[in-house]
């Protein structure tokens, strides 16, 4: 599973990239009013530190004028996915930049009919919104097991890409399912590190190691 961060914070992207295990960035306009900067100048930023894909959204709500925001947020990076929202103009705008080879990211999806509806359209990836689905007493886990189940009956290539992830578990049940990628805040994946029982097991080998007096170097 691809693990991609939830951020326009760049130190917590350069961060996150020195450990070798981070494959892109999603980032949404909530995300860009939070990190103070320029979108344009923080997305190209972003696109220069990871290979990765790097999700950069548009705004409009007409197909014209978003196609025209999307062919512009293109230009920006090889490595731009553009986001669109879940919407009849934002399926016709998918299905216009896939068309030039364009990564599009079709975002705010909530229900397993707008996956389908995404992949239809030639989506390179879905993002449903799992936290968000939980929050209003629906399991999001089921719509990704959902999903899933929909893509490999017809083999769509559109990749499941978990979003509105809030704690660690939303990441493993969504590996469990076979989704091919979750975004999360940097503090959530930074939480899959940790358990305390290693804490407690490294302190005592180390502390065992101490008393033997050696050194390896
Ligand atoms: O990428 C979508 C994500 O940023 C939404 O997360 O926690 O605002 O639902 P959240």
């Amino acid at each position: 599973m691809k693990f991609f961060v939830d951020t326009a914070n760049v130190d917590d992207i350069r961060d996150l990239e020195a450990t070798g295990l981070l494959d892109g960035v999603t980032t949404n306009p909530s995300l860009i009013h939070k990190s103070g900067r320029d979108f344009m100048e923080v997305t190209r930023e972003i696109a220069s530190i990871v290979d990765g894909p790097v999700s950069a959204e548009t705004v409009a709500l007409d197909h014209e004028t978003m196609l025209q925001e999307g062919l512009k947020l293109a230009k920006i990076a090889d490595n731009i996915a553009v986001k669109v929202p879940l919407t009849v103009d934002g399926l016709k705008t998918c299905k216009a930049l896939r068309s030039d080879g364009i990564m599009v990211n079709v975002t705010l999806c909530f229900s397993s009919s707008q996956a389908l509806l995404a992949a239809k359209a030639g989506a390179s990836f879905i993002s449903p919104f799992v936290g968000r689905h939980d929050d209003v007493s629906f399991d999001g886990m089921d719509l990704i097991a959902d999903i899933r189940t929909i893509y490999d009956n017809y083999d769509f290539e559109t990749e499941i890409l978990v979003a509105s992830v809030r704690h660690p578990v939303h990441i493993t049940q969504a590996a469990l399912i076979g989704a091919d990628v979750m975004t999360a805040p940097p503090a959530v994946i930074h939480k899959l590190f940790k358990h305390p029982l290693t804490d407690n097991g490294l302190a005592a080998f180390l502390k065992d190691w101490e008393a033997t007096g050696q050194t390896i170097l």
